[in-house]
């Protein structure tokens, strides 16, 4: 039962009631009710429809009119992450840092600590998972900067709230935001109210104190219910942190940014002493590139930067009705849709075998530039035939692939094309251009493309 300063909501409808019940008695919903405080409602408060019309008007100011002091961000010392962030840590942010459990979470928030400790900003780093040992053992690994950062080991949302008073931290990471609770609120630790209300009130504080803060938060493969998610709307900025928990690539994107672009990738590798980050991941993926069948390379855009990445395919005969679509990296809705036009239009029809896809490294890709290097490897894999030329340097392309067989152009080929050229993977394959490029073989449809890349190969066979 909920103590008497707090009710519980129907996300769905707003509907209000003291005690928990799994369906909503507003709408009918199930499991929507989530417990929240019960603001207090003073007698002046517009609420209580006292000081509405007592109040003063504010004056609206033209924008251009608006004051923008120019803070200077804080920067973590780690490249890859800074970019993410738009240039560094922004005074007072809040940055929501999720990602699955074991992918290096804490790692990169600890190692940003340290870096910021070094140069002299004051730190804290607030454990609810891990002791303080523990917590020390990570830092060891991660050289002496991490070492000199604070740490707390607490659970309690008012005894964390006093020590950022009492500290008065520049940088501050609260490891995870699903330990944090709240006395006042009978949820348990890591529920939807829970978590909202210690996000709420650390962000208010943070504010106050002018402390930027990450909040590490776990979620799961679904989005989790009562994972960050439902904070994502109270922060100014959520980062993702994802990759494959047994390989050793990581990517950090923003998926909100309100001081940056959303559109920038981090790309870190996890070694012995921590994260790492990878500069130039075009050339570790294309070092790494089979130029097997089934092999293609992609020249991707991430964000503002071109990353040439190898997308792997598998075709193997089966018996299975559905036979399996498994999407790696990419979109399996993509996936589907690729299939379909390629029995359609110029390609093999797979009804019956079942296609792997994979982005290698672990990376996602989520554009429909990736389309056509989809296509090539899936039909290199059911060919048997290699993309790559006999010196064995792998075939690049890029374009999305419409519904009617048709290739069209995205974005930046320009730089995707120079990405290629600097690894003198020339010429490559993508749609129609309009501003004539040198290095790239243009054609109209998928079947166009497909027969140029396949007939390249049978004619050297015959010579
Ligand atoms: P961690 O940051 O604890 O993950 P999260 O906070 O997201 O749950 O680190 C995850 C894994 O990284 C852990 O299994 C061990 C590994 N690791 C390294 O390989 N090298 C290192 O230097 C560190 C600190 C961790
Ligand atoms: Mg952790």
């Amino acid at each position: 039962m909920a103590r008497s300063d707090s009710h519980f909501v129907c996300q769905s409808c707003g509907h209000s009631s003291l005690r928990w019940a799994g369906q909503c008695g507003g709408c009918g919903e199930w499991n929507t009710l989530v417990e929240q405080r019960r603001p207090e409602i003073a007698a002046n408060s517009p609420r209580a429809g006292g000081r509405a019309r007592a109040g003063t008007a504010a004056r609206p100011v033209a924008l251009r009119d608006v004051s923008q002091p120019a803070v200077p961000r804080l920067l973590t010392g780690i490249g890859e992450l800074d970019r993410v962030l738009g240039g560094g840590l922004v005074p007072g942010s809040i940055v929501l840092m999720g990602g699955s459990p074991g992918i290096g979470k804490s790692t990169l928030t600890g190692m940003a600590l340290g870096n910021l400790a070094a140069t002299g900003r004051r730190t804290l780093y607030v454990s609810g998972e891990e002791s303080a040992a523990q917590v020390r053992m990570r830092a060891a690994r991660l050289g002496d900067h991490a070492l000199a950062v604070p740490v707390i080991t607490e659970t309690s949302l008012e005894a964390v709230l006093a020590t950022l008073e009492a500290e008065l931290p520049d940088a501050c990471v609260i490891d995870s935001i699903q330990t944090m609770h709240a006395e006042g609120m009978t949820g348990a630790p890591g529920s939807v109210g829970q978590v909202r209300e210690a996000a709420t009130a650390i962000l208010e504080v943070a504010k106050r104190i002018d402390c930027a803060v990450f909040l590490v938060g776990h979620v799961t493969k679904e989005g989790a219910v009562a994972g960050p998610r439902v904070l994502e709307h109270l922060v100014d900025c959520v980062l993702l942190f994802e990759g494959e928990r047994e390989r050793s690539f990581r990517t950090l994107r923003a998926l909100k940014n309100r001081f940056g672009a959303t559109s920038e990738v981090g790309v870190f590798e996890m070694r012995g002493g921590g994260l790492v980050e990878v500069e130039d991941p075009s050339a570790r993926f294309v070092g790494e590139a089979s130029g097997a069948p089934g092999s293609c390379v992609l020249c991707s855009m991430e964000g503002t930067r071109p990353m040439l990445v190898e997308v792997q395919a598998l075709v193997a005969p089966t018996e299975i009705v559905p036979p399996r679509r498994v999407a790696n990296g990419v979109d399996r809705n993509r996936l589907a849709m690729i299939l379909a036009v390629l029995a359609r239009h110029g390609g093999p029809g797979l009804s019956s075998a079942d296609v792997f896809v994979n982005v290698a490294g672990g990376v996602r890709i989520d554009e429909p530039g990736a389309d056509l290097a989809v296509a090539m490897a899936i039909v290199s894999a059911h060919k048997g035939e290699p993309l790559a030329d006999p010196e064995g340097r792998p075939m690049a392309c890029f374009g999305e692939v419409g519904l009617t067989g048709e290739l069209r152009s995205v974005g930046h080929a320009d730089r995707r094309l120079a990405e290629a050229i600097k690894f003198g993977l020339t010429p490559v394959i993508g749609p129609p251009d309009t501003e004539r490029l040198v290095a790239l073989a243009s054609h109209k449809t998928l079947r166009s493309a497909l027969g140029a890349a396949f007939a390249k190969r049978a004619q050297r066979r015959a010579a």
